[in-house]
């Protein structure tokens, strides 16, 4: 497949929370269209076994793909799921995933103990595992799975006394001696979540997210192969949703 450079870049997530990433490429490449999909209609992926996954991830990245010059999973469940697949099955197409933000997190404190929130499935994919075995020597690393946070986040609920409840529920055996020193959100649904965990950690706590390093990477990517488009206007940015009753709250977070 060949593409011109005047074609949209299209990012993905499972719902709401890539709209995060959207905006940071927006901020990074304002000439580029960007056509956003969310699959809230089967959200959460997080829950899903990793197959099911998979075949979501290919099949909607089949169809943004004959329109898009590049793929961004903004969702780190698409990416521990699908990433390697999808590059497989398009070998010159940039396909950039989501990293959980452990390199940054590192830098807080000599031996720092981090905590990864993120879903079931990030948590248990080999993604995460050679990640972790890397900087095994360099600090202690707790995970913890919060699929529920999805689904508040989805409902509008990321700042509600249920996110509340429940993050001082699944958070509770992170504190003490065992309070991390930082926190990286490696699921993209969870920075819209940022008032609720730093109210349950309190505001000094460090968290990490891998936006803006996946925006990065994209801008990276598109130069490299010289897909930037050229044009001086602004690039048209369109939010598409498997759940248009969704579109509101895209457009407030994108717009805020
Ligand atoms: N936003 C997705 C992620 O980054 C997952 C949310 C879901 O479970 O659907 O992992």
């Amino acid at each position: 497949m060949t593409f011109s450079r005047t074609a949209p870049v299209a990012v993905f997530d499972s719902g709401v929370g890539g709209i995060g990433v959207l905006r940071e490429v927006k901020k990074l490449l304002p000439h580029e269209d960007l056509l956003y999909f969310g699959d809230d209609a089967m959200a959460p992926y997080g829950e899903r076994p990793t197959d099911e996954v998979r075949a979501l991830v290919l099949d909607h990245a089949q169809r943004l793909l004959r329109l898009a010059k590049a793929l961004v999973l903004a969702c780190n469940t698409a990416t521990a799921a699908a990433a390697q697949e999808l590059r497989q099955h398009y070998p010159t197409i940039p396909i950039i995933g989501m990293e959980p933000a452990i390199k940054p997190a590192l830098k807080v404190a000599p031996h720092p103990r981090i905590l990864i929130l993120a879903t079931p499935t990030t948590l248990r994919e080999a993604k995460l595992r050679t990640l972790l075995r890397l900087h095994a020597t360099r600090a202690v690393f707790y995970k913890c799975p919060a699929p529920e946070l999805v689904r508040l986040v989805e409902e509008g609920l990321a700042d509600s006394p249920e996110a509340d409840r429940y993050l001082d529920r699944i958070l509770a055996p992170f504190s003490g001696t065992h309070r991390p020193d930082a926190v990286v959100l490696g699921c993209t649904h969870f920075p819209l979540a940022k008032d609720a965990i730093l109210r349950h950690f309190g505001n000094d706590m460090p968290l990490f997210d891998g936006a803006v390093g996946t925006a990065r990477e994209l801008a990276r990517r598109l130069a490299a192969e010289n897909l930037l488009n050229p044009t001086e206007r602004e690039g048209a940015v369109t939010l598409t949703s498997s759940a248009p009753h969704m579109l509101p709250l895209y457009h407030k977070l994108f717009y805020a």
